[in-house]
């Protein structure tokens, strides 16, 4: 098959109602990150697009959850993840989002033709309903029992603890998860894609055409559905929260979140597009592109049944290739939210990146073990010590011992300076080198293509693993001792390092895709711009000239000691133990305790001005463990409060919160910051603060009484 002429790669665009963990990332985000690395490598024009998902039921959730607005969760979340990705060196061409104009704009063109070409039903069926909410309730408005695994953690889309898709009518004892009441049933109208239509298409396009060449487990999981009968599918909902179904008479009516979320991958084309003065539609209509979406084994049906209907109806190109990852276990158990077993991204950042010893060698580590461990056929697992292996054994013994060898001999033995090759003395281990290294190369492309990134970096670390073989078989530090004598055997030693350097920017070009921070170190060491990195010059033994001189050797990774695995395994048993506490509270709240104070007169109250506010910024008092400094907006001025609730609350946890503020307190000084007001709070039996908090979002500065 000829090469396409361009490639549109995209990752799964994440909620944005929380920071995201490394099961996503080693899902959707280091592959596609390796496989476009390695098309830029090749100078294939590429772009590698994602953004936030910020539609859907689980973004008010989120919303209700951290008392504050949808709008501030998304822009919280959106800027936080966007960040993330950046500091982990994923590198989209476009991180986009989902609330931007463009995309409202891109999402109802959408609708809209495939609503005048008559390709949407629409029907008027029962859904539940929150009477005391006067919400319908789809999606995460709804839980109950899974009638599937009969775990209690079911939405109205999915359950969160077997993963299977439900619709909110088969859930047993539906609660709405706005008020916790029972629902009614109440009548509505909504546009549905009937997706029985297609099965023809569907079947001879995924069943026939691609049951070789996509994964099994996608492949397995498509045919399960289209077998299980294809229902139309509903693309609208009622909900004040998501872009508007562009239809008159559809007032309160938004698009299905899994209807305009993927084409969020378009709008974010077209926003890259515009940001550099380029054409968006070949990308998505020509059929010389090739569109590979990464993604997570629970996206499947949107990805390969729901999406390219769409895309088919609408006249654009289907992806070539869904290569979906399974799930990440973590330290035996599967990562989950709600029961804080998890590591998010953020938290590695925090801990390895951003530390003294940290910085972008971490972020390699990482990629590195994430890859190893990809969950590509099945579940994998990701240890701590498992983590720590990988580091020391692989990366630091193997690959980052096999460059400074080579340097540090180099220096030693070669005054610095590439030697030269000299062909009389070259023998059988030179020339199986070399077929190491072509060879490596071939396997490695053709894993690649073929979306086996396990199986490509295993071969990068085994080459450095036969030139650790060679050099060992070779010892020029032993024969550099008898130099004396024999002179004439600098020259072997001379063959020995050349190849071990050209061999070490083969590497350098190999290890690219994935650890790119330690390609390019090795480029600076080696003195080589970093076009050498271009993938056409893999597998060539001329890469060095003779003569060449370079740098003094760093080493590429540190190890991790055993106290730093520890210290994570204890934080995470940690975690879980306060949200299981946090569980048992909420299930069975503490009885409030019955010592009120001296009784009041009205008057009494009626001296204290209690005013609504919102927490704009929050930051830590130096060297006071219990202060957090926050402005806070009254809405007729802006206030510097001082609340000893930092034991209880992170900063970024606090921004946005509403708040009530008793707003006519004399002014305090602390620690040399003058407090001015008092936020209420609400302590339970357990010691727990909890925001007063007003029900809804409302303006600043507004009377409590
Ligand atoms: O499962 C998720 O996290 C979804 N937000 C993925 C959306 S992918 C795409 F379709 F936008
Ligand atoms: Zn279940």
């Amino acid at each position: 098959m000829s090469q396409p002429k361009r490639y549109l790669v995209t990752s799964a665009l994440p909620y944005a109602n929380g920071l995201k963990h490394i099961g996503h990332l080693a899902g959707a985000y280091i592959p596609a990150d390796i496989y476009v690395r390695y098309l830029r490598s090749q100078k294939r024009d590429v772009v590698f697009v994602c953004g936030s998902d910020e539609h859907g039921t689980a973004i008010p959730i989120q919303a209700m959850k951290e008392g504050t607005t949808a709008q501030a969760i998304i822009d919280k979340y959106h800027q936080a993840m966007k960040e993330d990705f950046a500091d982990l060196n994923i590198s989209f061409d476009v991180y986009h989002r989902t609330s931007d104009p463009l995309h409202h704009e891109t999402s109802r063109e959408f609708f809209t033709y495939l609503h005048d070409r008559g390709e949407l039903e629409t029907k008027e069926t029962e859904q539940f309903f929150d009477e005391g909410s006067q919400t319908f309730l789809a999606d995460r408005f709804i839980k109950g029992t899974c009638p599937k695994c009969k775990s209690d953690r079911a939405f109205g889309d999915q359950c969160e603890t077997c993963g299977s898709a439900l619709s909110p009518d088969e859930l047993i004892n539906p609660v709405s998860t706005i008020s916790g009441q029972a629902p009614v049933k109440k009548k509505t109208t909504h546009w549905y894609l009937p997706l029985a239509k297609h099965e023809e298409f569907l079947r001879s396009w995924i069943l026939d055409q691609h049951k070789d060449d996509w994964r099994p487990s996608v492949v397995g999981q498509c045919k399960s559905w289209i077998d299980g009968g294809l229902q139309s599918r509903a693309v609208t909902r009622d909900l004040n929260w998501g872009v508007q179904v562009p239809l008159k008479d559809a007032e309160g009516k938004v698009l299905y979140v899994w209807f305009d979320a993927p084409i969020g991958y378009i709008s974010a084309t077209k926003q890259w597009a515009l940001d550099n003065n380029k054409d968006w539609e070949p990308y998505w209509k020509d059929a010389d592109t090739q569109l590979v979406h990464f993604i997570g084994k629970d996206n499947i049906v949107f990805h390969c049944i729901i999406f390219p209907v769409m895309l088919k109806l609408h006249g654009n190109i289907l992806p070539a290739n869904v290569p979906a990852n399974e799930f990440l276990n973590l330290e035996g158990d599967k990562m989950s939210t709600s029961r804080n077993w998890k590591l998010e991204m953020r938290d590695f950042i925090t801990d390895f990146v951003k530390k003294e010893n940290g910085g972008d060698q971490c972020v390699d580590m990482l990629r590195y073990y994430l890859t190893q461990i990809a969950p590509e056929s099945k579940d994998s697992e990701f240890t701590w010590k498992g983590f720590q292996d990988a580091v020391n054994s692989e990366l630091v013994s193997i690959f980052g011992n096999y460059v400074n060898r080579t340097f540090v001999l180099m220096h030693k033995l070669c005054h610095g300076k590439v030697p030269k090759f000299h062909a009389d003395v070259a023998d059988d281990l030179d020339a199986q080198l070399v077929n190491d290294i072509q060879a490596a190369k071939a396997r490695i492309e053709q894993s690649l293509e073929n979306y086996k990134f396990r199986e490509a970096l295993f071969d990068v670390i085994d080459l450095s693993r036969k030139g650790n073989k060679y050099m060992q078989d070779k010892q020029p530090w032993i024969v550099a001792k008898t130099l004396a004598e024999k002179p004439e055997d600098q020259k072997l030693i001379d063959n020995c390092m050349h190849h071990c350097l050209q061999l070490m920017a083969n590497l350098a070009i190999m290890i690219n895709p994935f650890l790119p921070s330690t390609a390019r170190k090795m480029c600076y060491m080696m003195k080589v711009v970093d076009r050498m990195l271009d993938w056409e010059n893999a597998g060539s033994i001329k890469l060095l000239s003779m003569g060449y001189s370079m740098r003094e050797p760093q080493l590429l990774f540190r190890k991790i000691e055993d106290e730093e695995i520890a210290a994570q395994v204890e934080k995470l048993k940690a975690g879980a133990a306060l949200a299981q506490q946090a569980e048992v509270v909420a299930a069975e709240p503490a009885a409030p305790q019955n010592d009120l104070k001296a009784e009041i007169v009205f008057d009494d109250f009626g001296k204290i001005d209690l005013r609504t506010g919102i927490i704009l910024s929050a930051q830590k008092v130096p060297k006071a463990d219990k202060l957090l400094q926050l402005e806070v907006d009254l809405g007729f001025e802006k206030r510097t409060i001082l609340s000893g609730i930092a034991m209880h609350f992170q900063p970024e946890e606090v921004v946005g919160k509403q708040v009530v503020v008793v707003a006519n307190l004399a002014p305090r000084k602390m620690r040399g910051i003058d407090s001015n007001g008092m936020i209420l709070m609400a302590e339970d039996a357990n010691g727990k603060l909890h925001f007063v908090q007003p029900e809804n979002a409302i303006a600043g500065g507004l009377k409590v009484s």
